[in-house]
């Protein structure tokens, strides 16, 4: 997409309000990796969650809140429920904050560990959809969990299926691009869910579980 594309889109639907605006500025000014999602992508998420009238959302890597907020806004003040995960206790800190301050906190539960860590606790539940945008090494299995916890007719949502574009050259084969590579072609071809990455900021692969 060209620059000026994504500027018209981004200052149609990336309407930010007054927190939103705020945690980038202190996640900005307090040395936060700057990976959270666009403003725009959080209004996808929200029209994709809305779409299938989502209650019960899982997210992976919550960073400091930003994304979490837009996911939580799209779901019932009553009866609405986000679960995210971080590794990093700064990070959830952070984000829990921004919860309070976003008006959502009663909404969203975070958990602090290694997803892959907490992720087998969650077996049995079942989510409406879940938004996988932490660490990329173990997305296959990231996926699989995703299978395994989302109901038919749910969203399994992943950020960075474009990694920056790296995943287009097969010159690049650290590990984390070879297994955004995989998720993408499972993604393509898996059987269990009809997916597809859209090209937006950096490719947002969207699946429905079948
Ligand atoms: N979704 C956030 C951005 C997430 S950035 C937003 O758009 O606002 C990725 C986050 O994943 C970071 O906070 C990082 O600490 C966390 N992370 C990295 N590896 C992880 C792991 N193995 N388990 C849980 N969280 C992890
Ligand atoms: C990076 C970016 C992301 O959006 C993310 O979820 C994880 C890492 C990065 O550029 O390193
Ligand atoms: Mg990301």
């Amino acid at each position: 997409m060209s620059d000026d594309v994504g500027a018209y889109l981004a200052g149609l639907f990336g309407r930010e309000d007054d927190v939103l605006l705020a945690l980038r500025e202190e996640a900005d000014r307090t040395g936060l990796p700057p990976i959270s999602i666009s403003p725009d992508m959080g209004r996808l998420l929200q029209v994709l969650l809305t779409a299938i009238g989502a209650r019960r959302v899982l997210e992976v890597g919550t960073l400091g809140g930003y994304s979490g907020i837009w996911i939580a806004r799209a779901l019932p003040p009553i009866g609405g429920r986000l679960l995210t995960l971080e590794l990093d206790p700064a990070h959830a800190d952070f984000a829990a904050r921004y919860f309070v301050r976003a008006g959502v906190a009663e909404r969203v539960e975070i958990r602090v560990g290694r997803a892959l860590e907490l992720l087998p606790a969650l077996d049995g539940e079942r989510f409406d959809a879940i938004f996988l945008d932490a660490d990329k090494e173990p997305l296959p299995t990231y996926l699989e969990w995703g299978l395994r916890l989302v109901r038919p007719g749910g969203l399994i949502i992943a950020d960075n299926a474009l990694w920056g574009g790296r995943v287009l050259d097969d010159r690049n084969d650290d590990d984390a691009t070879r297994a955004v590579r995989e998720f993408n072609r499972r993604f393509a071809g898996d059987p269990r869910l009809l997916g597809i990455v859209v090209p937006t900021h950096d490719g947002v692969a969207i699946g429905v579980v079948r």
